[in-house]
């Protein structure tokens, strides 16, 4: 495939511009439904969109400290190294004693099917945490490149290797990235970091389907080799992928499609050289990977530990040699 030439970001932004012009309202096409979405109603949505996202803020107006550029992820020891098989939870540091009086706060408890969907999103996408994020490349069958990123995202084999996104639907509007990977059964998958975070977000813009995010996030496009897609150079990740699977989830008794669930089949890998280890895995502090939190929070990797796996054998000595 023929990438766009390279262009500036002031040019990629005028030439943006002069399109929002020339096209003025936003057509958007939704599964049986086709409708000219008026200026007002984009105003609407924003201002819904700024609602929800200052309801959601866990952080209030305390100010904040500068973003920690240096390198943050260290190995520490496990939480609690001494524990034995079977023991209960012993209470070693300050916070462990807090956890377990937390407890004592008592349990709320949400019956799914009387919860109305907005409140199961903010409880799910905040207790399921932390959620990988997919920086998912498509084209139209156009060829329009499409740019945005995803949480309901996961590895799910590794012999095929399938990855899993999950698209949310609405009735006001479309995911391209949905309609695209339908339409050419192909994508490219980037893991995003802190490098460009405030770009991909700014891919996540609702905007209309002839628009293309590249554009704004001032990425760089690189070229796939058995996909059309490109994937994000600034990634230390690019995963060339076909699809696999489709599943159209509806609410159990409805036929409304709410959710897409796509499995994709990695083709091709791309990794930096210098986040390769020499055993052949990714290095956590150079990936520099984020996650998702709830609402708009992002979240990096700044610690972690080793716990080994355990084995049979081992264990079985050692529940003998207790019995003894
Ligand atoms: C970090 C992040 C994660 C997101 N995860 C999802 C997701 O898993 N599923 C989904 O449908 N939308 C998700 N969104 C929203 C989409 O990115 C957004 O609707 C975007 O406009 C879709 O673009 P498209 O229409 O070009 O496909 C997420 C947004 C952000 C910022």
């Amino acid at each position: 495939m023929a990438l766009p030439p390279p262009v500036t970001r002031t040019i990629a932004l005028k030439c943006l511009r002069r399109h929002i012009h020339r096209h003025g309202g936003m057509r958007v096409v939704v599964p049986k439904i086709t409708r000219l979405f008026s200026s007002s109603d984009c105003a609407q949505a924003s201002k819904d969109r700024d609602a929800e996202s200052s309801r959601y803020s866990d952080r209030q107006s305390s100010p904040l400290r500068e973003f920690n550029a240096s390198p943050s992820f260290q190995y520490t020891r496990s939480p609690n190294p001494s524990w034995k098989l079977g023991q209960s939870h012993t209470l070693q540091h300050e916070n462990q004693k807090e956890w377990k009086s937390d407890e004592m706060q008592g349990w709320k408890t949400w019956q799914m099917d009387e919860t109305p969907s907005r409140d199961i999103y903010r409880l799910l996408t905040s207790a399921v945490v932390p959620r990988p994020i997919a920086f998912v490349s498509t084209l139209s069958a156009n060829g329009v490149p499409n740019l945005a990123p995803f949480s309901y995202f996961s590895m799910v084999a590794h012999n095929p290797p399938l990855i899993s996104v999950s698209f949310s639907l609405s009735p006001k509007r479309p995911k391209d990235t949905r309609e695209n990977i339908l339409a050419t059964k192909e994508f490219t998958v980037s893991i995003i970091n802190e490098a460009f975070v405030e770009a991909a977000n700014a891919t996540s813009v609702e905007a209309p389907a002839d628009i293309d995010e590249w554009q704004l996030s001032g990425l760089t496009m690189a070229k796939s080799t058995d996909v059309n897609p490109p994937w994000v150079r600034e990634s230390a990740v690019g995963l060339e992928c076909e699809l696999f699977h489709t599943y159209d989830i509806c609410p159990p008794s409805s036929d409304e499609i709410t959710h897409t669930l796509v499995l994709g089949l990695i083709k091709r890998a791309h990794v930096r050289s210098s986040v390769m280890k020499d055993d052949g895995t990714v290095d956590p502090l150079k990936l520099r990977a984020v996650s998702r939190l709830g609402g708009n929070t992002y979240a990096r990797i700044g610690e972690g530990f080793e716990v080994p796996r355990p084995s049979w054998k081992v264990m079985r000595h050692e529940i003998e040699a207790q019995d003894h």
